[in-house]
């Protein structure tokens, strides 16, 4: 199934932090794959823009490297690239002063579609605004996009909502979570809304419990400062975690529709309950000696450079949600850095059937529940596992056997060519649709609900429990589970 490509209407793009990491990194390299896709116009332009002095042939030649690193090799024909850089272009521009400004105007055609992309640390959001507007560059159809960490508390996140909300009005900015940009984050509503089978299910009468994993492999080390003033909690669950939590637990809005879908993810959010000392697990992973290497691998606390540091590198948390439809079903949410694999999956665990008609006494009867399991990397997909009888004439002898789904498989040539997060996010902003983005009063609900679980282990001084690299994170987690009577999904 080859996958139908629409190009979008003609647009501008500036990128602010052209020569950054994640420019560098995903915007570039996903614009390119649409590009080569077909999807973007030929009268499409991008426009890098920093502080850096370089020409636009520099620009271009830095760029081009990016593709050479980035993309994938049976994605990088010589001729598309050509193609692609032609349309490139760079202004400098001094964020906090007047420099490039005037320039990068005479560079905007205003009878496009205007995006401007702020992939810079949020303290300049409000600068690079302001200069869009009293220069006349943006209009009241352009859009802006920005990028986590969106505050690092409510207040900070509600200071910088008010100072976007002065230029621009909430349905011209993308807040970017780039989880929500995933394939399988999407077919979470496709799995829920559009088929019967599940949604009458999809309660607390039916369901036991919910285990959201996103577990990694990578430790903090390059980027320790910045991670080292935000960590597991403030890094990936307050949106993360938060946007899949929400997925699952969500009511049906009434469309798909931004707001819509929004409202309902809001919901959600409000309903969720203040959190627990005694529900919480922070881990902090130590170093390892590489088989093969001299230097051993360095733990949390040297890649951050602070030996106090009390920041986590992993959380494990127990999560209720007060409303009809999942109290008495929690949600148990885990992540963090260095762990054994890298992978990312929503487990849903289903209740037992309220009787067995299979004696297990007489036949080998070995009950399991129903569970769904929806990965998220790698090898995106769904797996059900269903009991069914094993075969053969030894009796009725029940097996748990999985229904396995990989949407690549199953979408053949289609699914293997799936768009990373990036490049359907960006598509999106062009053809203005906010349904894949957080809202304003979404990431300040989210915040509200995070702040006291943080101000709790800072006032009382909590210290993360070590952890050895490659393993699934400190002991007591898995007590966590243990003391409901549950335990984590084992995960490779
Ligand atoms: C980012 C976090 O938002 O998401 C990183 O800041 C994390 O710490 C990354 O590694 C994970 O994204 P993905 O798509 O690789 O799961």
């Amino acid at each position: 199934m080859v996958s139908r490509v629409i190009p979008v209407d003609p647009f501008d793009l500036v990128i602010f932090g052209a020569t950054g990491d994640l420019a560098n990194r995903k915007i570039f390299p996903g614009l390119y794959r649409r590009f080569q896709a077909g999807q973007m116009p030929m009268e499409a332009r991008l426009i890098g823009a920093a502080r850096s002095d370089m020409s636009c042939e520099e620009f271009r030649a830095h760029i081009r490297k990016s593709i050479d690193e980035f993309v994938h090799e049976n994605k990088r024909d010589p001729k598309m690239i050509d193609d692609f850089i032609a349309r490139l272009d760079y202004v400098p521009v001094d964020a906090r002063g007047t420099d490039g400004w005037d320039d990068l105007k005479t560079k905007i055609d205003n009878t496009h579609i205007t995006a401007f992309y702020f992939s810079v640390a949020p303290a300049l959001f409000g600068d690079i605004a302001e200069r869009l507007v009293s220069y006349g560059i943006s209009d009241s159809e352009s859009r802006i996009v920005v990028e986590k960490p969106f505050g690092r508390d409510l207040a900070s996140a509600e200071k910088l909502n008010a100072t976007l909300a002065e230029f621009f009005d909430e349905g011209q900015i993308y807040r970017i979570d780039h989880y929500l940009g995933k394939e399988t984050v999407q077919n979470l509503m496709a799995l829920r809304f559009a088929n019967i089978l599940f949604e009458p299910l999809w309660n607390s009468q039916y369901i036991d419990h919910v285990q959201i994993t996103v577990a990694e492999t990578v430790g903090v080390g390059g980027r320790g400062s910045y991670y080292d003033k935000s960590g597991a909690m403030r890094d990936m669950i307050q949106n993360h975690l938060m946007q899949l939590l929400c997925m699952i637990a969500m009511e049906p809005p009434y469309h798909f529709d931004p707001d819509a879908v929004r409202d309902e993810k809001v919901k959600v959010i409000r309903a969720l309950q203040p959190v627990p000392a005694h529900d919480i697990v922070r881990g902090q992973y130590l170093g390892y000696h590489r088989e093969g290497y001299d230097e051993p691998m360095p733990g949390y606390l040297e890649d951050c450079e602070d030996p106090n540091s009390k920041t986590e590198s992993y959380i494990a948390m127990k999560v209720n949600i007060a409303n009809w439809r999942w109290t008495n079903t929690p949600f148990y949410l885990r992540t963090g850095k260095r762990l054994r694999a890298r992978t990312s999956e929503i487990a849903v665990f289903f209740k037992e059937p309220p009787h067995s008609i299979f004696d297990d006494s007489e036949s080998d009867v070995n009950w399991k529940a129903n569970q769904l399991v929806i990965r998220l990397q790698p090898n995106e997909g769904m797996n059900l596992k269903m009991m069914i009888k094993e075969p053969g004439p030894g009796g009725m002898r029940l097996v748990q056997v999985p229904l396995d789904m990989s949407f690549a498989e199953a979408l053949g040539e289609g699914g293997a060519d799936m768009p990373d997060a990036y490049e359907r996010l960006i598509m999106d902003v062009i053809r203005g649709n906010q349904t894949l983005f957080m809202r304003g009063d979404e990431v300040e609900a989210a915040w509200a609900w995070t702040d006291p679980i943080i101000n709790g282990w800072e006032e009382r001084g909590d210290k993360p429990k070590p952890y050895d690299s490659g393993t699934t994170g400190p002991e007591d987690a898995l007590m966590l589970m243990h003391r409901d009577g549950r335990r984590w999904r084992h995960v490779k």
